[in-house]
């Protein structure tokens, strides 16, 4: 053999020596990374299958935790470790270990522990330990392997905001319930913990409610969905579809194994005609209404001068919270044109009995909406409830104790905090994830409109600037929301908001001077192989084109 030819060769051992030793190590660095990574003194702890997930007996979270730490090794590496309850805390040479301690400050915060003899995984709750699980998950390579080598350190994080959302419009289009846990799934590797589901508007009403059965029987379903944005064609095509309360508290005990709260919005007075088709007398001219095949808003919306209506809504609300434990309900409030409300003697007849007198800026319709508003809150609230509603709450005088959602923008976010409220950011540009991932849109699946690429995602700094020091705490979180009127199937509800999500958990978890982008690029890669291990359809362009808020050619 010519010594060119044996050189090759060797360097080619050498380099696959070398690339298998280097892809099984696990590497602490991921998305969204912690706040601390500090080295220890020890060699690496060696993960095979003898190693055990040990857990705290009797305590059923954690043990929940364990078996989910098991199968996502599992899937990693092929590794398959069992599970094993310890009545006590005393190191265990060979395992990992899974451990409440009190000591540690945050809920969701978790603290790592590598050395060579074992790995410590520990939180002040569960959900603290479930956050550090998905860590360690995350930086596990991907692919099949014997062992795995994990270097000694200390990881620790908490995350920068309590809420921490994604939204899933499930009406402009019906999505499977495997669907729906698929969506929870992908926030779980994200670090999320809030998702805001979108259940009722005029293209459908989805969440079965027994006391009202024409509510799905007709409401769910619309006589075919326009094309395009909104041409005049429509495929007349039937759809629609709804989850039983079966399906829904089947999906909210999925998020809740995963630590996510499931926050469901009921819009309301607009986005009703779902509701209105189904219900005519619930409106103000009566109707007839049709469930609508087309996107935007419409003037018919419920007639709050009936006390039908607020029986109605109360009524709904009574299984909706007998379905979703969360604290808040979110009770929509956007886009609700006054015009019906303006021409109906009863209406007009309760802006009267109640008392409403305009102010500068505010019509009385306007203030009409705050009074419904405030009963439904004064309703939820004998239930321990609290509301989120979005920003044009603001503009109808509603209690501060009312969560907003900013959305118009962020202005409105940084105005509701001033007043008092909580507020959660979610402004169109960019954490509307039915936007565009790019101004070149040529090549691209139809989208909303608008402009979010994964920089501008990153970049979001949710507390303004001139926020004053003692307001900045009413900012609770962010979120970003997928509509989808364009949005049909599964793998493009992945197109939509992987590799978005990333950029959001970043901002989620990280104080803004922790956070950088070109860091946060070259960890994204190791995350987008766990995408690719579960077969999630991601836009790869995101990950190699830049400046995409510029036409490019
Ligand atoms: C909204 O996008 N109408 C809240
Ligand atoms: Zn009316």
């Amino acid at each position: 053999m010519k010594k060119s030819v044996l050189i090759t060769l060797a360097m080619a051992f050498f380099v696959s020596i070398t690339s298998t030793a280097q892809s099984n190590r696990a590497d602490y660095r991921v998305v969204p990374l912690p706040s601390a990574i500090n080295g220890i003194k020890s060699n690496d702890f060696k993960l095979t299958e003898q190693s055990l997930v040990n857990y705290p007996k009797g305590n059923r979270d954690m043990e929940r935790n364990a078996m989910m730490l098991s199968g996502y090794v599992e899937e990693m590496t092929g590794i398959h470790l069992s599970t094993r309850p310890c009545s006590d805390t005393k190191e265990r040479p060979g395992n990992i270990t899974l451990m409440l301690d009190e000591t540690i400050n945050g809920d969701e915060a978790y603290t790592i522990t590598v050395t060579a003899k074992g790995v410590e995984i520990s939180g002040k709750t569960p959900a603290g330990v479930f956050q550090g699980i998905q860590t360690l998950r995350k930086s596990l390579p991907v692919g099949i392997t014997s062992v795995v080598n994990l270097p000694a350190a200390q990881v620790s994080s908490s995350p920068r905001f309590g809420y921490r959302g994604m939204h899933l419009d499930c009406v402009r289009h019906f999505f499977p319930v495997s669907t729906v846990k698929h969506y929870i799934d992908m926030m779980a590797l994200h670090g999320m913990n809030r998702l805001h589901w979108h259940l009722t508007d005029d293209q459908g009403w989805r969440v079965e409610i027994k006391q009202y059965p024409r509510l799905t029987e007709v409401g769910g379903w619309r006589k075919g969905t326009v094309l395009g944005h909104n041409s005049p064609v429509n495929d007349g095509i039937r759809y629609g579809g709804y989850y039983t309360q079966e399906e829904i508290r089947d999906i909210v005990s999925y998020a809740a194994e995963r630590y996510i709260d499931i926050i469901p919005e009921i819009d309301m007075p607009g986005h009703m005609l779902g509701a209105l088709t189904a219900y005519p007398e619930l409106g103000c001219t009566g109707g007839p209404y049709e469930v609508w095949c087309q996107w935007g808003v419409t003037d018919d919306i419920l007639c709050v001068g009936k006390d039908q209506t607020l029986q109605f809504v109360k009524n709904v609300l009574d299984e909706v919270m007998q379905m979703f434990p969360s604290e808040y309900i979110h009770i929509g409030g956007d886009e609700s044109p006054r015009v019906r409300w303006q021409e109906c003697p009863l209406c007009q007849q309760r802006i009267k009995q109640v008392g409403i007198v305009a102010e500068q800026g505010k019509s009385p319709e306007a203030l009409l909406q705050g009074w419904f508003t405030g009963e439904i809150q004064k309703y939820l609230s004998q239930h321990g409830k609290r509301i989120i509603g979005w920003d044009e709450l603001l503009g109808c005088n509603v209690s501060t104790s009312a969560t907003i959602m900013s959305w118009t923008g962020a202005e409105p976010g940084a105005k509701g905090a001033k007043l008092g409220h909580d507020v959660i950011m979610t402004p169109n540009t960019p954490m509307y994830f039915d936007h565009y991932q790019t101004k070149s849109t040529w090549n691209e699946p139809m989208a909303f409109g608008g402009c979010a690429t994964l920089k501008m995602v990153y970049d979001f700094e949710p507390v303004a600037a001139d926020l004053p020091a003692d307001k900045r705490h009413h900012i609770i979180g962010a979120q970003a929301n997928l509509w989808t009127e364009y949005v049909t199937c599964e793998p493009q509800i992945d197109y939509q908001v992987l590799p978005r999500m990333a950029a959001l958990a970043e901002l989620q978890w990280l104080q803004p001077d922790q956070k950088d982008y070109n860091d946060f690029k070259a960890r994204l890669p190791r995350l987008v192989e766990i995408y690719k291990l579960y077969n999630w359809t991601y836009r790869a362009k995101s990950l190699v084109l830049e400046n995409e808020d510029k036409p490019q050619n």
